[in-house]
């Protein structure tokens, strides 16, 4: 990414993520990949989909570069996920966002740190692509049912969604989820319609 990039916002578009591999026909991002479990096997999986992870802890990143081989349509941005969606994506250019068990912060004085606020959903919808979705679980009941009520604010429409328990492409935290039998929400909000219609 140029630094210039970052004096100015809202820029980088489809054309900036689709460049290379050449093949490339969709972008998914993840926020808070972790150690990129998701990410990783389902770019194996999807080769004609380009899957961006935004990291914010640097000992996560570093673990995750320091493979020696990851899949040339995965990349790995060590930034505030949150930062990017609000201040440097274009508009209807990104087809999902995957937000998996997200940090609950749990006292009240740090919920304003949580990753979806009105601010976020409101991002996020614009940035989506129409059709485009984002795909959320997380193990936290009351935290789910608050993050499903912004999205629909922001005007994604909650459909529902099982995910295969067997699948490998799983996050590290619903891998050990359902080893220990722990239950979690999940869902996909779409974007049905382009902003303003
Ligand atoms: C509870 S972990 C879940 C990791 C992974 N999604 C999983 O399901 O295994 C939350 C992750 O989100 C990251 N995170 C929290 N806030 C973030 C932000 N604003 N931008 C990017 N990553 C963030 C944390 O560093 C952590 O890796």
């Amino acid at each position: 990414m140029q630094l210039g990039l970052l004096a100015s916002t809202h820029e980088v578009g489809r054309d900036y993520w689709l460049g290379s591999p050449s093949g490339l026909q969709r972008i998914e991002l993840e926020i808070g990949p972790g150690d990129c479990g998701f990410l990783i096997q389902t770019a194996l999986r999807h080769r004609e989909t380009l899957y961006v992870g935004i990291e914010i802890r640097p000992s996560s990143v570093e673990r995750v570069v320091a493979r020696p081989t990851l899949p040339d349509n995965f990349r790995l941005l060590a930034a505030d996920g949150r930062w990017i969606v609000l201040n440097l994506l274009a508009a209807d250019s990104i087809d999902a966002y995957h937000i998996y068990f997200p940090d609950p912060w749990w006292k009240k004085r740090h919920h304003k740190r949580r990753l979806v606020t009105d601010e976020f959903a409101a991002a996020a919808a614009s940035t989506l692509r129409c059709g485009g979705c984002v795909l959320l679980a997380t193990d936290v009941a009351p935290l789910f049912e608050e993050i499903a009520e912004i999205l629909e604010r922001a005007g994604l429409v909650k459909e529902p969604w099982v995910r295969d328990a067997a699948d490998p492409a799983c996050s590290s935290y619903e891998r050990k989820y359902r080893r220990q039998g722990r239950s979690f929400a999940q869902a996909i909000f779409r974007k049905v319609a382009a902003q303003g219609e």
